[in-house]
């Protein structure tokens, strides 16, 4: 006989982290966007606009974002960075790194809120192109560049293209050489790049490491004795690095305008201390680089990777603080090492998106599974609540392990919270969305649940796994919802399908 849990207790199969909520119906705010709220009636509203209406007038699943939201948050970033290093380098160049969500409509946003666009594929490039965003405004991500991407990313006149590799930056040279001009007798214009550098530092939520070699395909590393083998370097006495050679190369070919240096050194970082260590290695470099070759580097882009809650216990530090740290650290830095401070740029996704979007799902086949207690012997029952998507519309949690949290959206209920697992319609196992949350226990078919946090790496690494169709994405604002990007339908499913 299985021993079941008393609902509204904790539960022997919840993690140490997770709580019995005193209102499994609240709406923690970190978690959600500004103007998410319960309605009178108790659904969950976006923008005025409650969770039935948007059901019944455009299915699920869907993501549903506010655009007051993202607009807000895009503002508030570019506003802690601009104000933290106002009197150093006259503000900071902020790339929405599109990655993370990417559309017609979010580029727009992005320019119109001040911020630049950092892009990773011709794809995305085709997007900034398609919403008018400026060449100059775009950089070019990517560690295995094509060539093609590489001349569209010239043709646009991207500000900057983030060269990976020693391979990638001859190939950058070149194509940049073989450019014609419109103007006669005048030079092709030059290729602006900045070099991705490895700087040793990795950094996850609440701790860094840093070594000396990273074992990763990203960026050219920093760590002596990784140069080829035939080039000697002159900045130190050390064995030079991949990245020295990469500073002399650049600087010896006459298509190239060598911006900077870059380091992007994780995701979902809670805390400063990294992104410092980072600054300080890259900014030892630019020193290192000017003292060899007489190369300025002028300017330091120091990635993204600033992190968010998805869950009601996590707290990343703000913004502001975490500029105003690094902001101090910049200036100390620049003046030990007497060099100018260089103009910074970062490249933020998730901070801005991921919190601007949940996914609205309807519950399905619930099923109580008797599994065996953690510890101590006997059994428990586990909650199982099927939803009408899944892994397809995030693969965040099979991917990364990653938590969410999620709450009963189409109405309250006084039901004494009960732990469950909201899981997807896909045939695997692993198909999680929610590993752990306290739900009411009268949660039923019909029902819909939301899931906040689905902002970011969400419908971007979306799929057609077991042929479902990706959702689309709704822009939420002053009450009204349009489609920002639309849902697939069936016919899109089979559109590519070129028959017997
Ligand atoms: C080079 C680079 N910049 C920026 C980002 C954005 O990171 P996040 O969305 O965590 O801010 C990424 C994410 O992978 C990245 O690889």
């Amino acid at each position: 006989m299985a021993e079941t849990t008393a609902a509204g207790a904790a539960s022997p199969l919840a993690p140490s982290w997770l709580g019995v909520p005193d209102d499994p119906n609240r709406l923690v705010p970190a978690l959600w966007a500004h103007d998410a709220e319960r309605g009178p009636d108790g659904q969950l509203t976006v923008a005025g606009l409650p969770v039935g209406k948007i059901k019944a007038a455009h299915g699920s699943p869907v993501f549903v974002l506010s655009e007051a939201d993202f607009r807000a948050r895009a503002r508030a970033f570019k506003n802690a960075f601009d104000t933290a290093f106002a009197d150093l380098c006259g503000g900071v160049d902020v790339y929405y790194a599109g990655k993370s969500f990417l559309c017609t409509a979010v580029a727009t946003w992005v320019r119109e809120e001040g911020l630049r666009l950092d892009t990773a594929s011709g794809g995305e490039l085709a997007v900034a192109a398609r919403a008018g965003t400026p060449g100059e405004l775009i950089g070019l991500h990517g560690n295995n560049k094509s060539d093609a991407e590489i001349a569209r990313a010239l043709e646009l006149g991207v500000g900057r293209i983030i060269v990976d590799s020693l391979d990638e930056l001859e190939r950058v040279a070149a194509i940049a050489a073989a450019r014609g001009t419109d103007t006669p007798g005048s030079e092709a214009p030059r290729a602006k790049v900045m070099l991705r550098l490895t700087p040793g530092v990795h950094a996850h939520t609440h701790e860094f490491i840093a070594t000396a070699h990273e074992d990763q395909k990203f960026g050219l590393s920093m760590a002596p004795g990784t140069a080829s083998a035939d080039f000697a370097g002159a900045a130190s006495e050390a064995a030079a690095s991949m990245a020295e050679e990469a500073v002399a190369a650049a600087a010896g070919h006459d298509s190239i305008e060598l911006l900077g240096v870059h380091c992007h050194i994780g995701s979902q970082i809670f805390e400063p201390e990294g992104f410092e260590a980072a600054a300080v290695r890259l900014l030892e470099f630019v020193a290192a680089m000017r003292a060899a070759y007489g190369v300025a580097l002028p300017e330091l882009d120091l990635g993204g990777g600033y992190g968010i809650a998805y869950l009601p216990g996590d707290a990343p530090r703000p913004a502001a603080e975490i500029a105003q740290a690094l902001a101090g650290v910049v200036r100390a830095t620049c003046e030990r090492l007497a060099i100018a401070v260089p103009r910074i740029s970062i490249e933020p996704g998730r901070a801005i998106v991921g919190s601007t979007t949940f996914t609205l799902y309807e519950v399905g086949t619930i099923k109580d599974v008797v599994v065996d207690r953690p510890e101590g012997g006997g059994t428990a029952v586990r909650r199982y609540i099927s939803v009408d998507g899944g892994m397809s519309d995030n693969a965040r949690p099979v991917l990364y392990d990653a938590d969410y949290s999620v709450v009963l959206a189409n109405r309250t209920s006084d039901a004494p919270a009960q732990l469950a697992r909201v899981v997807g319609k896909h045939c695997e196992s692993g198909d999680i969305v929610v590993r752990d949350a306290y739900l009411p226990a009268d949660v039923r078919a019909g029902d819909l649940l939301a899931v906040p946090g689905t902002g970011a790496y969400c419908w971007a690494l979306s799929s057609n796994y077991n042929y479902l169709a990706r959702p689309g994405v709704l822009a939420v604002r002053d009450g009204a919802a349009r489609w920002i990007v639309r849902g697939e339908t069936e016919e899109d499913l089979l559109s590519r399908d070129m028959g017997a």
